[in-house]
């Protein structure tokens, strides 16, 4: 039995349903079970490196588990082993147009040791788990907690966020499909997901869409467009595209939004589904239009599937830390919740589509393309 006192949790990386569901039981389990201190840290490692420290309480974490986002805050932007030095207004300061980094993690560490925190609780996704990582290699005793609405987390089935993120998808595609029916059109919905095309794939299957084009597929357009002409011969007078944002056409890249240089993860994508809508238009002489769903699919309240095993995960993340078993993430595997190092989810990279697993083969027999 590990002899710790005091929780500290944060919240890092971009935000989804399903991390307040997490606080709640963290909470909830080390006080109740084990009579634990919890320390909430604000906005990441923003609150890590400037001492944003409160006391979580289980009034804090009541009628928290349906609400979206976080009662932390979060960021994506503070990763302290490579950490932008600003000047006394804050801004960036750059040598010869390059920003300047330093190594603050050492001050983290401190902070940590400094507020008694004996245990930290990291929920986030590769960018902020892989921090976390680095931190255990530090000595920090760290519990990872998978989020994101990618599902692109390896070592577990399934990431929280990614229910709920899916059921907007597929609502969203429902909501097209009706005005798509009345003007006979194409409707191209552009789904988040960075490289992976985990929710693509599921939001579109569930939301009943023609054609999916997902990152681990590159596509051809003139494909898409003879599957979509084939079924308008056929009679169908509208049809659902669901693109990953991180989708890229054979012999092709994904399109990039925008680099945004202060950020450890730089690359913004977006703007495939005007792409594919204009191309589409032309190739099958008919209306198009595309829908960025954008943070549409991060928001709201949490799906009663995220809320369980948000649960399950923060419940277990305690347990585990009782155990003494840190430089952990919690995962899940089947039906089972278990614990994978974070050096072996961080190392294996990020966790794709199989081009022939069983549910791409399942969505090609019932008709769907993949451009492939
Ligand atoms: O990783 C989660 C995610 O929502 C991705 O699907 C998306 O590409 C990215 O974050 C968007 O980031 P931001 O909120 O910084 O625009």
């Amino acid at each position: 039995m590990s002899q710790i006192k005091k929780i500290g949790i944060l919240t890092g990386g971009g935000d989804c349903p399903g991390l307040n569901a997490v606080i709640r039981a963290v909470v909830k389990t080390a006080i109740v079970k084990y009579k634990l201190e919890v320390v909430g840290i604000k906005k990441g490692y923003h609150g890590l490196y400037h001492k944003d420290f409160i006391p979580l309480t289980l009034e804090n974490v009541q009628e928290i588990i349906s609400e979206g986002g976080t009662i932390l805050k979060s960021s994506n932007k503070d990763n302290l082993f490579k950490y932008p030095i600003r000047n006394e207004k804050g801004d960036i300061v750059k040598k010869e147009g390059e920003i300047i980094y330093e190594d603050v993690s050492h001050v983290a560490v401190e902070n940590l040791k400094e507020a008694g925190i004996d245990a930290l609780f990291i929920l986030g996704g590769d960018g902020t788990l892989t921090s976390g990582r680095d931190f255990a290699r530090l000595g920090v005793n760290v519990i990872g907690i998978p989020k994101t609405i990618d599902n692109d987390l390896s070592c577990t089935d399934y990431t929280y966020g990614f229910d709920t993120a899916i059921n907007v998808v597929s609502d969203s595609l429902d909501r097209l499909r009706t005005t798509a029916k009345s003007h006979g059109r194409i409707m191209v919905a552009e789904v988040m997901g960075r490289g992976a095309g985990w929710l693509t794939l599921h939001g579109g299957i569930a939301g009943a869409a023609d054609v999916i084009l997902i990152p681990e597929i590159p596509y051809d357009i003139n494909k898409v467009a003879d599957k979509i002409k084939g079924d308008f011969e056929k009679g169908k007078d509208f049809a659902i595209v669901a693109v990953a944002e991180g989708a890229k056409p054979k012999d092709g890249e994904a399109v990039i939004l925008k680099v945004r240089e202060d950020s450890p993860d730089p690359i913004r994508l977006g703007g495939i589904a005007n792409v594919v809508a204009d191309q589409l238009e032309e190739l099958c002489n008919n209306e198009a239009r595309a829908t960025q769903l954008g943070h549409t699919q991060r928001g709201g309240s949490t799906s009663a599937h995220d809320r369980v095993l948000s649960s399950r995960y923060g419940c277990a993340a305690v347990e585990y830390a009782m155990q003494g078993k840190f430089g952990n993430m919690v995962v899940l595997r089947g039906d089972k919740i278990e614990c994978e190092s974070l050096e072996n989810v961080i190392g294996r990279g990020n966790k794709l589509v199989p081009v022939n697993c069983e549910l791409v083969e399942m969505a090609k027999a019932i008709g769907v393309c993949f451009g492939d």
